[in-house]
């Protein structure tokens, strides 16, 4: 027993692991989906690392077996350390409470419990095997895998669609584009490599018709000008509009999707089941999302330029007075080079209600449901050069 104040060593190496366990997660995002992207670490008896594994690609290996397959017989009376609850369940894969229980596993620490019907009850499984399971109840910043990685497979469980997080990047005045139309770049290269890896971690990049007529983006994720990133998401283009057969956004990968609607939650349908959906703008695809209640977070970009009579961020988000105005809270500030990066979550429930600043759907984006302000592990040092 540890005495109110002194650390509890055990507890300290198993806060280290959940830390790197969620490390290692970030590598799963944009790629397991519809799995959620886990992370795990195995300690041996010792609380030595000696395993760590990220969820594979769907029909691949969970995290847990992952881990435990690196350990491979320093599992034995040792410690598994996970993001979510190891699942009970057959589906793809065999169960991972079966494995770590074959291993010889004596403890598992697990950040978030199973909410899916399907997977959930494996600390329930473990226990009836003797095997001490333990939810980590500690939800700071750094171990709290509700903000994480898992955040938007969370959310797609809790609100039956993606999390949507609409980025921009814009002058100090609000601007999306000089009254002539061209934008690029408003923002600089460290701003501009923040949203290549962003992209990295999305399961769907979109754009409206506007933005591929006046921009023909490619929307891959790049680590330089040109090399793409190993991970890459789906790119799609939503309008009526045909998509010309020599538009960038294309490709060659079979990595394109044209969403010929202009209903926001009928392009969410039609991209299925995916936990993550980047939208890129522009502005009247960005309206309309707002105005549908679809908008959960937003990652801004804000450069200290003056643009005067440019082109809003926004067109039509259903705002005529300030009590009707879109919330939002502050989860993450950074500084890009010049330019200024901000994390927000949606604050539900506002709108006509500002004054109270209550938040009545706090299930949504980063509320009850993912609590504190998150580490997005922003990465800037990812070499490129221009972001479309
Ligand atoms: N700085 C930035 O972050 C950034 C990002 C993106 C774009 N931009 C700039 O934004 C400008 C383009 O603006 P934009 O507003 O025309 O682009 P947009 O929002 O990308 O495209 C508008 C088009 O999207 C389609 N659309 C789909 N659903 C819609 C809906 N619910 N409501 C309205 N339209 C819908 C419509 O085309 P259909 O007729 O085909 O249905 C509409 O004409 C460009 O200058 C671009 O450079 C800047």
């Amino acid at each position: 027993m540890t005495g109110a104040g002194s650390p509890d060593p055990r507890r300290e190496v198993e806060r280290a692991a959940l830390v790197e366990a969620l490390r290692v997660s970030r590598s799963a995002l944009g790629v397991s989906t519809p799995n959620p992207p886990v992370g795990a670490v195995v300690l041996d008896a010792a609380g030595t690392i000696v395993g760590r594994g990220a969820t594979e690609a769907a029909g691949g290996r969970h995290a847990e077996v992952v881990a435990l397959d690196e350990a491979g017989d320093r599992a034995r009376g040792g410690t598994l350390v996970v993001t979510l609850e190891p699942c009970a369940h057959h589906g793809r894969t065999g169960p991972c409470t079966a494995r770590a229980i074959a291993d010889g596993i004596s403890r598992v620490v697990y950040a978030v419990s199973d909410p899916t019907p399907d997977a959930a009850g494996g600390a329930e499984t473990l226990r009836r095997a003797g095997v001490d399971a333990v939810l980590y109840d500690d939800d700071t910043s750094a171990v709290n895998a509700r903000t994480g990685p898992l955040a938007a497979w969370l959310h797609r469980q809790s609100h039956g669609r993606p999390m949507v997080t609409w980025k921009y990047a814009a002058s100090m005045d609000g601007h999306v584009a000089a009254a002539d139309g061209t934008s690029m770049w408003i923002t600089g290269p460290a701003a501009r490599r923040h949203v290549h890896a962003r992209r990295e971690e999305m399961d769907v990049v979109v754009v409206g018709s506007g933005t591929l007529r006046t921009d023909d983006p490619a929307l891959t994720a790049r680590i330089s000008g040109s090399t793409p990133s190993a991970r890459q998401p789906l790119r799609a283009v939503m309008g009526l509009t045909a998509v010309p057969r020599d538009a960038r956004v294309r490709g060659t990968d079979g990595r394109f999707r044209h969403l010929e609607t202009r209903d926001p939650a009928a392009a969410l349908e039609l991209l299925g089941d995916v936990n993550h959906v980047l939208i890129e703008g522009g502005p009247h695809l960005a309206g309309a999302f707002l105005t549908a209640g679809l908008v959960d977070e937003v990652d801004a970009y804000l450069a200290p330029v003056v643009l005067g009579d440019g082109l809003s961020a926004v067109t039509g988000a259903g705002v005529t007075t300030l009590p009707e105005a879109h919330r939002f809270r502050i989860l993450e500030t950074a500084m890009l080079g010049d330019d200024m990066y901000l994390r927000l979550t949606a604050r539900r429930g506002t709108r006509g209600d500002v004054e109270s600043g209550a938040e009545t759907d706090a299930g949504a984006g980063a509320g009850t449901d993912t609590g504190a302000v998150a580490d997005t592990g922003t990465s800037t040092d990812t070499p490129t050069e221009g972001s479309r």
